[in-house]
């Protein structure tokens, strides 16, 4: 008589029903464990399956770890992207719809941009890049002083570089060249410039870390880094929040990579001008 119903029998824990079962009930029993077995096999393919799936996503996220943990993310504030780098909320990109501000007559005086090109200490054939140049405020100052050299102008607005190129062309400038970027590449050839400089611009891109890791290996050895940046630290300078920056911010993220700060210049009279070199740790 059978004391056990196949139910029973997968509810007993393992071998409690051995010797309970008749010989007449074994086939039944032997089945029962047979399909105990392919059971216990089916549960461990599943289990090696979600392992396998579990283990290759986890595989895939270095990469986007990797990127993720140089950055965060926050609510974005009316003046920001809501990205943070090193502690600091990324400035949102002024629009080309905005350009005739960086034209403002006022500028000259408000920023003394003629004061700071003097201060970069430029060789007539040096070959400088301006990053995030705009409509070339700085670019055409440049070119000035390198008038055997070369300023290349980048930016991510083709607008920009646009209104910069019909001003050069209506002004007959030979040695500016534009170079349209994206937001994580400046687009320039390795040890292909003496300087960077970045006027009013390092603070609003959306890949700080990629741009000047791009911008580091462009550099030749000794080649410099020049931040003009409005001073986060003085209140009376009224711009907006995240479109200034503290000397201490600027100064940990080139360390970041691999740019050592020689001096800051404070001629201006609102902003940082940051001086930067290239280290053999960026050269790698
Ligand atoms: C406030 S404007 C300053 C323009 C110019 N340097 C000047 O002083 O007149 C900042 C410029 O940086 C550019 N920009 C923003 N993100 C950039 C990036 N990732 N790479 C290159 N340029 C960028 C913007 O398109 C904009 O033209």
């Amino acid at each position: 008589m059978s004391k056990f119903t196949a139910l029973d029998c997968q509810r007993c824990p393992r071998g409690d029903n051995r010797g309970l079962v008749s010989s007449t009930e074994s086939t039944h029993t032997e089945g029962i464990m047979r399909d105990s077995r392919i059971l216990a096999r089916f549960i461990s393919f599943c289990l090696l399956l979600i392992l396998t799936v579990g283990c290759t996503a986890t595989a895939a996220t270095p990469t986007g770890s990797s990127v993720n943990s140089i950055y965060s993310y926050k609510s974005p504030s009316s003046d920001g992207i809501g990205k943070v780098y090193y502690g600091r909320e990324i400035a949102n990109v002024m629009g080309y719809q905005g350009a005739n501000w960086l034209a403002r007559p006022s500028r000259l005086s408000e920023e003394r941009s003629d004061m700071a090109v003097d201060a970069l200490m430029l060789e007539r054939d040096d070959v400088v890049a301006d990053i995030g140049a705009g409509l070339g405020y700085i670019s055409f100052q440049l070119a000035k002083w390198v008038d055997q050299g070369q300023v290349i102008a980048v930016d991510v607005q083709p607008e920009m570089l646009a209104l910069l190129e019909a001003e050069r062309d209506q002004y007959g400038v030979k040695n500016i060249e534009t170079v349209l970027s994206t937001e994580a590449d400046p687009n320039l050839p390795a040890e292909s410039i003496d300087m960077a400089v970045m006027f009013d611009a390092y603070h609003e891109f959306a890949y700080p870390k990629e741009v000047m890791t791009g911008i580091a290996k462009a550099l030749r050895p000794k080649g410099q880094v020049v931040l003009a940046e409005y001073r986060a630290e003085n209140p009376l300078v009224l711009i907006k929040r995240h479109h200034k920056m503290t000397q201490r911010q600027v100064k940990k993220e080139m360390k970041a990579v691999g740019l050592r700060w020689i001096k800051t210049d404070d001629r201006l009279p609102q902003q940082h001008l940051m001086f930067f070199e290239k280290t053999a740790e960026a050269l790698r």
